[in-house]
């Protein structure tokens, strides 16, 4: 069973894994292949509830998408993706909206899209018993002003990566997600932190990587230039949804062994 600590403790060790996922069916094939750690991503937002964003997701669609990936997860540690301005706005709703996940959902874990403004927040909210996974780089809440663009590409904007990631740590976040930032920047706060790194489009040298499920399965018809499609889910659902389709026109389906005749509903007219 994972928890925050042996998540810890495998940091530099054993390469942490973690993708995302948001419903029961997947959250169960995630969990039994052995990943270490499930994300209900504000990614759902694209990746599964038709918006072009992650913006309009809310804090009632993550808290019942990380329910049921509760429900079907044994040993992965499930962490909830805390949506825009579910956190930051108000203190008091950021703790409450986080402890939600935590008391209704079962999460064991949010994730805030992290910045200046969270550092004292992951405070507030380790010391309340809440584990924070930080999130920094490109964190696409903040699409309206950074686009989807790669971070951390210069200088100064390196180094404030890596002064943020040490505030995060110190402000008692058990992990940093770093994404699309220079690998060699992501090799940089890896070794500052003690923390575990989980990297997504931040090259090889993190204590772990995370990927959007639907990237990985092919499900989508676009995905970022630092995924991998590990397979072509996409085409076996289109298969499988025409073969459907064209077994009931043709009748061949259902056929006797999906029926059952009972002799006393014969002759009823
Ligand atoms: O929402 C999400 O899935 C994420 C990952 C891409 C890290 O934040």
């Amino acid at each position: 069973m994972t928890t925050t600590r042996t998540l810890r403790e495998k940091a530099g060790s054993e390469p942490i894994t973690m993708l995302t996922a948001y419903d029961a069916p997947t959250a169960a094939i995630v969990d039994e292949a052995d990943i270490d750690a499930i994300l209900v991503g504000d990614s759902m937002g694209n990746a599964v509830l038709g918006y072009e964003t992650t913006l309009p997701v809310t804090l009632d669609e993550v808290a019942s998408r990380t329910a049921a990936v509760a429900r079907a997860t044994d040993d992965a540690l499930v962490v909830a993706d805390m949506p825009f301005l579910s956190f930051g706005v108000d203190d008091a709703d950021s703790v409450e909206n986080a402890g939600r996940l935590l008391k209704e959902s079962d999460a064991d874990a949010v994730k805030l899209e992290s910045g200046p403004h969270t550092v004292e927040l992951t405070r507030r909210l380790a010391d309340l018993g809440i584990p924070v996974m930080a999130h920094l780089g490109l964190t696409p809440q903040h699409v309206n002003q950074l686009g989807y663009q790669r971070q951390g590409t210069d200088r100064d904007a390196a180094e404030r990566i890596v002064e943020l990631a040490r505030e995060h740590e110190e402000a008692g976040a058990f992990s940093l997600v770093l994404e699309h930032v220079p690998s060699n920047l992501a090799r940089q706060v890896t070794e500052a932190l003690d923390i575990p790194t989980i990297g997504i489009g931040a090259g090889p040298d993190t204590d772990g990587q995370v990927l959007v499920i639907t990237d990985v399965l092919g499900l989508d018809d676009s995905s970022p230039p630092f995924s991998k499609q590990f397979a072509d889910v996409r085409s076996e659902m289109k298969r499988a949804v025409e073969a459907y389709r064209d077994e009931v026109e043709s009748g061949e389906f259902p056929a006797d062994e999906h029926s059952h005749v009972e002799s006393d509903v014969e002759d009823l007219y």
